[in-house]
């Protein structure tokens, strides 16, 4: 008896032990408790092993035992193994399948709105050149574009040639390249889709701040603007469209607007 409790013991570890690595193999389950199963079989052949032996037969009595002994292990096997979780590598080809166009989908669909901005980008890059090309041709024009408006004329950009009026000319290139506003109205122009107001941006905000906001729109929110930040409408890509020096740029641009006329919303730290 002591014996029979061993062998089951023994059967019992290897065949968790058999789980345990068809487990971490991540193997389908139904293998893992086809792997138990075998394990028990085993102790059971072993304990089998130590049974008393039967009497010796002879005859038709030894031919009918033999048989009968025979169907009944077929029997055994072939209900058992229709009552175990049938493995069906069609189901796992489908559910494999099903992962896959997901993600696939997926980075097609992100890969082309990439594509997208990015020639978007390019346009816009392509006609401020085109821009600067007349301007060289034909002296007046240059002037007229590179100068804002007076009036609203950001205080840092007097310097005209100066460093400070060179990082002014490339914050407000890439404002114009980005297409901040689209949503934006500044100087009152621009913001048909829907966005603050940001002449006074440059008093709520430091120029780190802006940067921060332009690279994760996630970071502060317009009061008043809940639905849109929860939406994301102000776009997550400028990180990936603007080189750090462009991004300073414009944050340093936008730093300079400090009209408190315009209402201007609070923006309040998320994250
Ligand atoms: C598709 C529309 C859209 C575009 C394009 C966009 N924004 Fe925004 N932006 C918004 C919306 C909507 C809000 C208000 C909700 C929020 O805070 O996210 C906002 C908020 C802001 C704020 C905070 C304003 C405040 O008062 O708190 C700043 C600063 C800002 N945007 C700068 C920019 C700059 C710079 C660009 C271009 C690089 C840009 N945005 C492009 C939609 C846009």
């Amino acid at each position: 008896m002591g014996n029979i409790f061993k062998k089951l013991g023994i059967g019992l570890v290897v065949g968790g032990a058999l789980v345990v690595v068809g487990h971490s193999q991540e193997l389908p389950v139904s293998f893992q408790v086809l792997f138990f199963i075998v394990a028990l079989i085993g102790a059971i052949v072993f304990m089998l092993l130590d049974a008393k032996p039967i009497g010796t037969m002879s005859g038709g009595k030894s031919v009918f035992a033999v048989t009968a002994f025979w169907i009944l292990l077929i029997t055994v096997c072939i209900a058992g193994a229709s009552l175990l979780p049938q493995f069906d590598p069609e189901d796992e080809k489908a559910k494999i399948g099903k992962l896959l166009d997901k993600e696939r989908k997926q980075s097609a669909q992100g890969k082309a709105e990439e594509l997208i901005a990015r020639a978007k980008a390019l346009d816009a890059q392509v006609k401020a050149l085109e821009e600067r090309l007349k301007g060289i041709g034909g002296g007046q024009a240059a002037t007229a574009t590179a100068t804002p408006p007076a009036g609203d004329k950001p205080s840092a950009a007097a310097g005209g040639g100066s460093a400070s009026g060179d990082v002014m000319k490339v914050g407000e290139e890439q404002w114009q390249l980005q297409e901040c506003y689209n949503c934006h109205k500044l100087r009152g122009e621009g913001g048909k889709k829907r966005g603050p107001e940001l002449d006074n941006i440059g008093s709520l905000l430091t120029v780190e701040e802006i940067q921060q906001k332009i690279e994760d729109p996630k970071s502060f929110m317009a009061e008043g603007y809940e639905k849109e930040w929860q939406k994301g409408i102000m776009p997550n890509k400028f990180k990936d469209l603007m080189d750090p020096k462009e991004m300073q740029a414009l944050a340093a641009w936008l730093g300079t607007f400090k009209n408190a006329s315009v209402n201007t919303p609070k923006p309040i730290k998320k994250n």
